[in-house]
């Protein structure tokens, strides 16, 4: 026996066989052994009845009292995941449903769809940042009701954004790889680069219309990047990705789209009429006066690699937020996932954190942004990739 065998061996038997021991007869121990991999690198539940092995969910903290006590609506893949696929499980952790007809899937949401709620979800061909496949529908039975592709021949459904409006459209995202101009940009790269342009399209769920496109590039020069790609924007297959659209919403009053671009910092307003840019926020081209720059909850417009930029209706506000729930047109709440963090090569502050601004337009000589409430998660988690905000109604028993 080496040396080195004799060394590990005790070491196994103590990760393996002492410490599960030890979880079992004080189960408290479970969540943090699990965060230790005592059970594996991603440890999965197996079941007599059914094939499915999904993820076992590691409970951090509980509160009977003021914890949601809704599904959760989840898509792991990843190579430690043998069946990827749309999952839903009990605030407990139990699995309640999971499908792998459809392969990798992303971005499983609640949603109305023909005023009644459907399941829906993007599944197809994951890439390093993006995806190529269709979104889908599925009726309370978990049934199929509808498959929708991206609108051009040569575009794919990109699976970042597949949100349902009231009127029975829905918004997406599309990545497209075309020639721009990078000069000025490094590494030799000329007028004729491969860019990767960020869309997004709304669709009429009924007959297939294409009814509003946005494209980036036409709007936001690749120079306002904070993304280093040096290997990008030589070759088709790895164009440079300046902008990186990760989420769209559309605000319920006006019609105006909310896009969120990771790689340039910004939050900007599109109109619905006729998609000129109305204001952006962070960024290069910031529009606005931060009124929290010294103020506890950090920056309103600092926020760097951010995910999931929501409308928040004012009137779900946390009680104690309510002083500022004013809802005059042109002043805006909206919510987000501040990551802070892009990978192995950004790294721009200690921890994500969720993000609740207000944004006044109102006199668009002086629009302000202020912070209305941040957090942070239990574990100081710092995400270098996706993540997102929701706000939960309250707990009945609050
Ligand atoms: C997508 O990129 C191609 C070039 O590769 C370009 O011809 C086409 O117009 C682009 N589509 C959109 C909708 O921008």
């Amino acid at each position: 026996m080496s040396l080195a065998t004799l060394l590990i061996l005790p070491l196994l038997s103590i990760h393996q066989l002492l410490l599960p021991t030890l979880a079992y007869l004080h189960p408290t121990l479970r969540s943090p052994f699990q965060d230790l991999a005592v059970y594996g690198l991603c440890p999965k539940t197996t079941f007599h009845s059914s094939p499915h092995t999904p993820p076992t969910p590691n409970i951090v903290r509980w509160n009977d009292a003021a914890c949601s006590s809704g599904s959760i609506l989840a898509s792991f893949n990843g190579p430690s995941v043998p069946h990827p696929g749309p999952s839903i499980f009990t605030a407990s952790g139990e699995l309640v449903w999971h499908s792998n007809e459809y392969g990798v899937a992303m971005n499983l949401r609640l949603q109305t769809y023909n005023n009644g709620p459907v399941l829906t979800f993007w599944a197809g061909e994951k890439a390093a940042t993006s995806g190529k496949g269709s979104y889908y529908i599925l009726n309370e039975r978990y049934e199929l009701v509808r498959k929708v592709d991206v609108v051009g021949g040569e575009l794919f459904g990109d699976l970042h954004e597949f949100i349902t409006t009231p009127e029975d459209t829905a918004i997406l995202t599309v990545y497209n790889t075309t020639i721009a101009d990078l000069s000025g940009m490094g590494l030799a790269r000329g007028k004729e680069s491969w860019v990767t342009d960020s869309l997004f399209q709304e669709i009429d769920l009924e007959s297939g219309e294409l009814l509003f496109q946005w494209s980036a590039l036409d709007d936001f020069d690749p120079k306002e990047t904070y993304m280093g790609q040096p290997l990008s924007g030589f070759a088709e297959d790895s164009g440079f990705d300046s902008f990186h659209i990760n989420s769209v919403d559309k605000h319920p009053g006006s019609g105006d789209y909310l896009v969120s671009s990771r790689h340039t910092h910004t939050l900007s307003l599109i109109s619905g009429e006729d998609g000129e840019v109305l204001w952006v926020l962070g960024g290069a081209g910031n529009d606005f006066e931060d009124l929290s720059l010294e103020a506890e909850g950090g920056s309103a417009i600092e926020f760097r690699w951010q995910h999931d930029a929501r409308f928040v209706d004012a009137a779900l506000l946390p009680i104690k937020l309510r002083e500022y729930g004013d809802e005059e047109e042109g002043v805006y709440y909206v919510s987000l996932f501040d990551n802070q963090k892009a990978g192995p090569l950004h790294r721009d502050a200690e921890q994500s954190r969720g993000l609740i601004l207000r944004l006044d337009t109102r006199d668009e000589a002086s629009m302000t942004a202020e912070v209305v409430q941040s957090f942070t998660s239990t574990y100081g988690t710092l995400a270098g990739s996706q993540g997102s905000v929701q706000i939960l109604p309250p707990s009945p028993s609050l």
